[in-house]
């Protein structure tokens, strides 16, 4: 018999995405139906402009949809909540403000003495211990991103939205900090939908890749990942997955 599987928490059902261009309807992405499960760690991959972000603001409530829903826990979503953060590419973090004081923007809600400790509590989580009291501009790029991770791991949310979170980043920090999300995810389990366009960070961190076609975007594929954390990058089925994603992006034999 099969275990119980963990209850849907994220679930598209036919999704579409409409945009205006110079008076005329732009069709961004073509009805998408997902079912992301509670604790799930899913990667959206596909070509530049075929959606994915549209997507995620979609399943953020920052951008309605043309047609279909999105339902979180079995409730449409209508507008953003803090249960549901996000991080993006650009940090997204405040310049004027410490790291502390980033971290401590979205918890205005608790005790000083909740917050004290949730902050310190997640500034350790993500490695910047020390640095509380430093600014934006006096952190590596990682660190930058890191206090973009922590100010959204803040707030305890059950669904992490992440576009494209280390692609300003060099590729040796990028390992490290997709090493460090997978720890931190293990530990906090929030559901994560995460957007990239590498085929290798998504075969590093999901348990499954949906893989878009070009605009207007559907799902091309979907690979179930099973490897288990920590990952063996020059293993067999390693590099079976990257074919696999290759094919559906249709660029296999591309070069
Ligand atoms: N607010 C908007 N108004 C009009 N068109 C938009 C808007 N937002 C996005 N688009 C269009 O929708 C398409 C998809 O954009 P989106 O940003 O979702 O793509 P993406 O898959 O995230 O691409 P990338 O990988 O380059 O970030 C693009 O053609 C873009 O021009
Ligand atoms: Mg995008």
């Amino acid at each position: 018999m099969n275990a119980a599987k963990p209850k849907p928490k994220v679930v598209f059902e036919a999704v579409a995405k409409d945009f205006e261009r110079r008076g005329e309807a732009l069709r961004v992405l073509d009805p998408i139906d997902l079912v992301v499960r509670e604790g799930e760690f899913v990667c959206l991959l596909g070509p530049s402009g075929c959606g994915k972000s549209t997507l995620l603001s979609i399943a953020g409530g920052f951008e309605p949809p043309t047609a279909g829903r999105v339902l979180i826990d079995g409730e449409p979503v209508s507008a953003p909540s803090p249960r549901r953060v996000f991080v993006f590419q650009e940090y997204g973090i405040f310049p004027w403000a410490s790291v502390w004081d980033n971290v401590a923007l979205g918890l205005r809600a608790l005790s000083k003495e909740q917050q004290y400790e949730r902050i310190q509590a997640t500034i350790d989580l993500v490695g910047l211990t020390g640095f509380e009291k430093s600014y934006p501009m006096e952190l590596s790029g990682g660190m930058k991103q890191r206090v973009g991770v922590a100010r959204a791991l803040a707030v305890a949310p059950d669904v992490i939205y992440m576009d494209e979170p280390f692609g300003a980043l060099d590729s040796l920090t990028r390992l490290t900090m997709r090493a460090e999300l997978i720890r931190i995810w293990q530990t906090r389990r929030p559901t994560i939908l995460f957007v990239t366009h590498d085929v290798d960070e998504s075969i590093q961190l999901a348990d499954r890749v949906v893989v878009f076609s070009p605009r207007p975007g559907r799902i091309a594929g979907i690979v179930e990942v099973g490897l288990p954390h920590p990952r063996d990058l020059g293993s067999s089925r390693y590099g079976e997955i990257k074919n696999e994603l290759y094919e559906l992006l249709g660029v296999r034999h591309a070069i």
